[in-house]
């Protein structure tokens, strides 16, 4: 990225500057440039902007207006046709099914209900191609902000808490190991739970789950995610 941070902000309103996840980028190591990329909840973009500019053409979804106008304003500016800017509500979005060769879904499970997420997650699953990649993360259980959401707030699922006040209004803290068993008929490239910083550094721990794997060749995809 060339562009500095005070204009990313003055020039556009960005929250933050642009910073790729680290998960992103980690994920380089096994996915090829010029591929079809989805990012789900892709909010102002900054990984949607990192794989664009890597040579993905991404498809960017999000239904947060604010967010996809910077995203839109940059693009104009900036050379990235390969980027395409969809509003909508990735919930209840009708994925392709063996479409994408990657999908990027970062910090946007935790958004919802865990019973949304995991009828996301289906879709997703069956959304990327045989041999594609699936990029993800969650905030879990071991989340310093889980307390708070235990003590104030209502918990309307399993782990899932409504507080209006939220910028995401409903959270949802994934459970130990249950990522990696929503992906067992995955091949797992890389896998990580525990606390880490955030990205712009500004808590020192966040409970994460983090996952890189490939959809298997020739296997159906497992649509029973019971827990
Ligand atoms: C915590 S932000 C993560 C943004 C980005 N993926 C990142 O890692 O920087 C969550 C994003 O998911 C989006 N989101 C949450 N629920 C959504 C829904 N049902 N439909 C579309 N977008 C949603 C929000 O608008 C927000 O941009």
């Amino acid at each position: 990225m060339t562009i500095s941070t005070t204009s990313l902000i003055k020039k556009y309103g960005f929250e933050y500057p642009f910073k790729p996840d680290s998960l992103a980028k980690k994920a380089l190591n096994f996915i090829k440039s010029g591929n079809s990329l989805l990012d789900i909840g892709c909010g102002e973009g900054a990984d949607s902007v990192f794989f664009a500019e890597k040579g993905f053409r991404v498809v960017a979804i999000d239904n947060t207006n604010i967010y996809l106008d910077r995203l839109r304003a940059f693009q104009r500016d900036n050379h990235l046709p390969n980027i395409s800017i969809q509003n909508c509500d990735v919930i209840s979005y009708s994925y392709p099914q063996n479409y994408y060769d990657i999908i990027n879904c970062l910090l946007v499970g935790c958004c919802m209900k865990r019973s949304e997420f995991e009828n996301m997650l289906v879709s997703i699953k069956q959304s990327v191609k045989p041999n594609g990649v699936i990029i993800m993360s969650l905030r879990n259980y071991l989340d310093p902000e889980l307390k708070d959401y235990s003590n104030s707030a209502k918990m309307i699922e399993p782990n899932t808490y409504l507080k209006k006040d939220d910028c995401c209004k409903i959270r949802y803290f994934i459970e130990k190991g249950r990522l990696k068993e929503l992906f067992k008929d995955f091949n797992i490239l890389y896998y990580f739970e525990g606390l880490t910083p955030d990205k712009y550094n500004e808590f020192p721990k966040r409970g994460d789950s983090y996952i890189i794997c490939r959809r298997k060749i020739g296997n159906k995809v497992n649509t029973n995610l019971t827990s």
